[in-house]
This record gives structure tokens, C-alpha cells and sequence, in this order.
């Protein structure tokens, strides 16, 4: 048995939705831990696109258990508008199968206030996804934050609310020119979503513990990527929570050791939202055709994706600091056509070749990066099972960013569709810890 984490490789929006859901069948529990509603995971199933901000992808497996932990920011409109949209799609969702953390801190209106006012204050955007997930993290660490067990004590959290939301009215009127909130408003509204989230709030360390000790395999979902990541993305043009590994073991409360697998997904070429430097950003051309062919809009915000080359150093960096065994490849099937593929191999930086992440991110602004061309391929790879039936550029492709990553392909995706993928390496496959 094992447990696998999945993390994303680049600045989110890698794939790992589709990932998750081919894993989710060797798992017994997904576990999403950190992020908040500003994910956006797509799965596609019998030619459905299911798009997910919260729930964990694995949920379209039934009878799966699926579990939000401690790390997740949540806010509890966006979890019950997604738990009515999956029940009317016919997914059971008791609460025998899904469980919130005690311990996850809430988004609260005052959040997504504050986050889409200072975002329009800003001469230099950040383009976040306007969720409020900045600030609930901040207060968070300034110890000022919600959890979802304050919604079970309504006394309490009357309490706390006064006296918190004094300081958050004061913050909007004062300083962002913003109408305040009334408290009475949000104490009702949140204390009828307390009531109505109950039944799945548990302890969810406790929960995967006792799962493992009946052998059970779980799978981490991450969410975001390394690049957005709030320690080793990069910063300031970053999320607000650690996407990568160590958000595992932080947001649902488990030790090192009890992680087996550390897939990373990449997409075979680079995405970005929002603000902040991308090298191998390309602005017209191949960065269009990369945009249409590969539906390149965010799945939160609709908002066109930056497009550009796979950038190998910026991968590279993301297998270090995750100490990934493995990699999954998604989006393989979008390159179809163009020739030749560019890889990032290194940056020009004041003339310098460097092949590492520089940590300022008006370096990696300059930053010329310096690529190795390869050969693209014109068939249709969508109906590729193996490795073998690939064309031949397509094969020295996935060989080129292996070699450049130094750990292997376990998963190569050539379409959407739940079977449009080569399965090398199943991470579940193999572990045997216990
Ligand atoms: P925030 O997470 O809404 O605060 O946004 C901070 C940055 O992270 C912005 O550049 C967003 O576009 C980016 N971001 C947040 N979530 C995702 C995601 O799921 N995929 C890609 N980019 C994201």
C-alpha cells in the first residue's frame, strides 16, 4: 500500500485534475490540503467537463472518500454551491464519504472585499482570483482567522465576530474607501452554513490516521503549483499558502513518512495567470496557437492563460524543492503540429547563462531564456497507448524533458478524456511501506 502526493510543477493549471481522477481509482480517500476556491481542478468524464473549485476530483469516483484538511481556506457558500451542484449531478455526497476539517480556516465576506479592493488600489496587479484567499490566510497567521469548528459554537463566534469585524470595517473605510460590513449580516449567514457543514466536520488528522492504520491509500491533491507556491514560488507573485510539498503535511496534519510518492505534473508546455515574470512567455505565434488549441482560459476566473515553451529550469526547480519521484506529463497532444518545440534549458541573465531559479522576481523578469529546438511531429496522438505508438518526436520529446528533469514520466496525458493517457508508472503500484 501507499500514499501518493500530486503537486503542480508550474504555475498551476497543469492537468492535475485529470491526474488526480485517473489516480483516485488506485486511492481509497483524496485529500485536498491547501488553496482555497481559487482552484479550479477539470475533469472530463463520458465527454462531461466537471469543473471543481473545493471538493477533491476524486469525488467523481463513487463511493471514495474524500476529505478538504486543514490547509484549505474555505468558503462555505462556494462548498455548499458545489455540494448542490455535484448532488444534482447525481454524485452521493454523505457524510459517510466527505469530511471537512475542524481545524480549516473560512473565508469570510470581509476577505473577498479587501482582496478585490486592493487588487483595484495596485499600480502593479497581481491578478489574483478575487476569492479573498490572501487575506483569510493573513489572518490566519495573525491569528485573527475563523475555523470552520468556530461556526459550531455560536456564542463564541458572536463574540469574536464584534470584535474582529470592528477592525476589518475600520481597515475598509478607512484605508480602501470601502463599505464596512454589518455584523449581524455575516453572524446569521455563516451560522446557517455551520448548520448546514456539520454533519462532515471532523478531526481530519485523526481521520487519515485511522485510514492508514486499515491500510488504506490516500492520495494528496494539490492545488496551484510550486511556482505560486508562497515560500518557493515566485514571490510576491504568488498565491498565499504552500502548494507544494510541505503544504501537504501542514494543511492535514500528517509526518513525512507517510508520504510515498511525490508525483509532479507538468504540462508539456507553460502557463500562466495572473501577473508576475514568465522567461518563456511568448506573446504571438506558437503563444496563440498554444492558447486556442490547448483552451488555455483559467478555470476559476475564465481569464485568457500567458502561454509559452516548457520551461525546463523553472520544472527542474520545482522537482528539487518537492523531492518529486515522478513526473506525469499532461497536454502532450496540443504541441501536434507545431515545429520546431522549443525547451528552456537555461536563462541569459546580464549575460550570464544561469540554469538555476534566481529568487528576485525583477531578475527573472530580465531573464532571456535560452532554449534547445527539437523537432515537432503532425499526427494525431490522441489515440496513443503506449510510448511506442508515438511519432518519433513526440517519443524525443517526453525522452528531452526527462533527461532535463532527471526523474521519470510515470503518466502521459494525449487528450482529455479519462483514457487518452499513457500509464507508465502507477505511483500505487510497487509501495509496499507497511
Ligand atoms: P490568489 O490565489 O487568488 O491570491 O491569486 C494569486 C496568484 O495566483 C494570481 O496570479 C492567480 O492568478 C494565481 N492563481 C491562484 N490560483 C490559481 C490556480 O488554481 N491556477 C493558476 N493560477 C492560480
Amino acid at each position: 500500500m501507499a500514499n501518493v502526493a500530486i503537486i503542480g510543477g508550474q504555475w498551476g493549471d497543469e492537468g492535475k485534475g485529470k491526474v488526480v481522477d485517473y489516480l483516485s481509482e488506485f486511492s481509497d480517500a483524496t485529500v485536498r490540503y491547501a488553496g482555497g476556491n481559487n482552484a479550479g481542478h477539470t475533469v472530463v468524464v463520458n465527454e462531461t467537463k466537471t469543473i471543481l473549485h473545493l471538493i477533491p476530483s476524486g469525488v467523481l469516483h463513487p463511493g471514495k472518500t474524500c476529505i478538504i484538511g486543514n490547509g484549505v481556506v474555505i468558503d462555505p457558500k462556494v462548498l455548499l454551491e458545489e455540494m448542490a451542484l455535484l448532488r444534482k449531478m447525481g454524485v452521493a455526497l454523505g457524510s459517510e464519504r466527505f469530511f471537512i476539517s475542524d481545524r480549516a480556516h473560512l473565508i469570510m465576506p470581509y476577505h473577498r472585499r479587501i482582496d478585490a479592493a486592493r487588487e483595484k488600489a495596485k499600480k502593479t496587479r497581481l491578478g489574483t482570483t478575487g476569492r479573498g484567499i490572501g487575506p483569510a490566510y493573513e489572518d490566519k497567521m495573525a491569528r485573527c482567522g475563523f475555523r470552520v469548528s468556530d461556526l459550531l459554537d455560536a456564542d463564541r463566534f458572536e463574540e469574536r465576530l464584534k470584535s474582529v469585524l470592528r477592525e476589518k470595517n475600520a481597515y475598509l473605510r478607512y484605508v480602501l474607501r470601502e463599505p464596512g460590513f454589518r455584523y449581524r449580516e455575516i453572524l446569521e449567514e455563516y451560522l446557517r452554513y455551520g448548520r448546514r457543514l456539520k454533519p462532515y466536520v471532523t478531526d481530519v488528522s485523526r481521520l487519515l490516521h485511522r485510514l492508514m492504520a486499515q491500510r488504506k491509500q490516500i492520495l494528496f491533491e494539490g492545488a496551484q503549483g510550486t511556482l505560486l507556491d508562497i515560500d518557493h514560488g515566485t514571490y510576491p507573485y504568488v498565491t498565499s499558502s504552500n502548494a507544494g510539498v510541505g503544504g501537504v503535511l501542514s494543511g492535514c496534519g500528517v509526518g513525512p513518512s507517510c508520504i510515498d510518492e511525490i508525483v509532479g505534473v507538468v504540462k508539456a508546455y507553460t502557463t500562466r495567470v495572473g501577473g508576475g515574470p514568465f522567461p518563456t512567455e511568448l506573446r504571438d505565434g506558437p503563444g496563440e496557437y498554444l492558447q486556442r488549441e490547448g483552451m488555455e482560459y483559467g478555470a476559476t476566473t475564465g481569464r485568457p492563460r500567458r502561454c509559452g515553451w516548457f520551461d525546463a529550469v523553472a520544472a527542474r526547480y520545482s522537482v528539487r524543492v518537492n523531492g518529486m519521484t515522478q513526473l506525469a506529463l499532461t497536454k502532450l497532444d496540443i504541441l501536434t503540429g507545431l515545429d520546431p518545440l522549443k525547451i528552456c534549458v537555461g536563462y541569459r541573465i546580464k549575460k550570464k547563462i544561469v540554469s538555476e531559479m534566481p529568487p528576485e522576481h525583477w531578475v527573472l523578469e530580465q531573464a532571456e531564456p535560452v532554449y534547445k529546438s527539437v523537432p515537432g511531429w503532425k499526427q494525431d496522438i490522441r489515440e496513443a497507448r503506449s510510448l511506442e505508438e508515438l511519432p518519433a518526436g513526440a517519443q524525443a520529446y517526453v525522452k528531452t524533458l526527462e533527461d532535463l528533469m532527471g526523474i521519470p514520466f510515470g503518466f502521459v496525458s494525449v487528450g482529455p478524456r479519462r483514457n487518452q493517457s499513457i500509464v507508465l508508472r502507477n505511483p500505487f503500484d510497487g509501495c509496499n511501506r507497511r
